[in-house]
């Protein structure tokens, strides 16, 4: 493959890597990844997020809080992120939005819709593209976007997309891009595929979500970008291309969408 994959949504933070970090991002350009973003999820992972940024050429942050962490955020934490998003490695604000998947309560999805717009608030404020973390909120989640994409944003990612083509043809008509993963090549993973098929090439991004989500046949596993080869040729499959076609394009849609070219 003469292009390197760009994996747009990592946490190589996570404890899941203490024990060979170093060794695992020093291999990834020979396992054919040139980039990755690694995304902020919790109040408390800035730094140690920015200092992979840091550390490493080739690693870039988005910088933001998980909707798990929303009851956690003060009006200090949004001053950081926003002071944050000035640094150079930065290229987007996430990951950010709704999950009400593990949180049931009415006034838990009130206080995560009241974070996740504050951070579209700062994605816009700094010009910076969005990843979202969407789970059982579709209806919410794209109203959100909805009313911000009507104001000017500067583009997003739907991280992980797992909602059916009904709702990414409404993503895919505002020009957003859809974050695919290991997901793809489950054999249960039935919608996922058809959105797949059903979506341009030009509005994917590749990501890996590791520590999750390993695909088939590590799925269960520690997950990391090297696996990403596999996600590309499921994709491949789908479409029927070449895996190049789509490391090709979705590397260059990822540079586009973050400001790398
Ligand atoms: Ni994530």
């Amino acid at each position: 493959m003469d292009t390197l994959i760009f994996d747009t949504h990592a946490h190589y933070d996570d404890e899941a890597f203490d024990g060979d970090r170093e060794t695992l991002l020093a291999s990834l350009k020979a396992g054919g990844i040139g980039w990755a973003v690694n995304a902020c999820a919790s109040v408390d992972g800035f730094s140690r997020a920015l200092a992979l940024g840091e550390k490493y050429p080739f690693i870039y942050n988005a910088i933001g809080v998980h909707p798990d962490d929303a009851d956690r955020m003060t009006p200090e934490t949004l001053e950081e992120i926003r002071r944050l998003c000035d640094r150079e490695k930065t290229v987007a604000v996430g990951e950010i939005g709704l999950d009400y998947y593990w949180h049931k309560e009415k006034e838990e999805h009130l206080r995560q819709q009241e974070m996740f717009r504050a951070q579209m608030e700062i994605a816009r404020e700094k010009r910076l593209p969005f990843m979202i973390h969407s789970r059982d909120a579709a209806s919410d989640t794209l109203e959100i976007v909805r009313e911000y994409m009507a104001g000017g944003m500067y583009g997003g990612i739907i991280h992980c997309f797992s909602y059916s083509r009904e709702i990414a043809r409404e993503y895919l008509n505002m020009g957003l891009f859809l974050g695919i993963g290991g997901v793809v090549t489950f054999k249960n993973a039935r919608r996922l595929k058809e959105v797949v098929e059903y979506a341009p090439l030009s509005q994917l991004v590749l990501e890996t979500d590791c520590p999750y989500l390993a695909p088939v046949p590590f799925r269960g596993k520690r997950n990391s970008s090297l696996y990403l080869p596999l996600v590309a040729e499921a994709i491949a499959e789908l479409k029927k291309i070449t895996p190049e076609e789509v490391v090709t394009a979705t590397t260059r849609n990822a540079k586009t969408l973050l400001n790398l070219v």
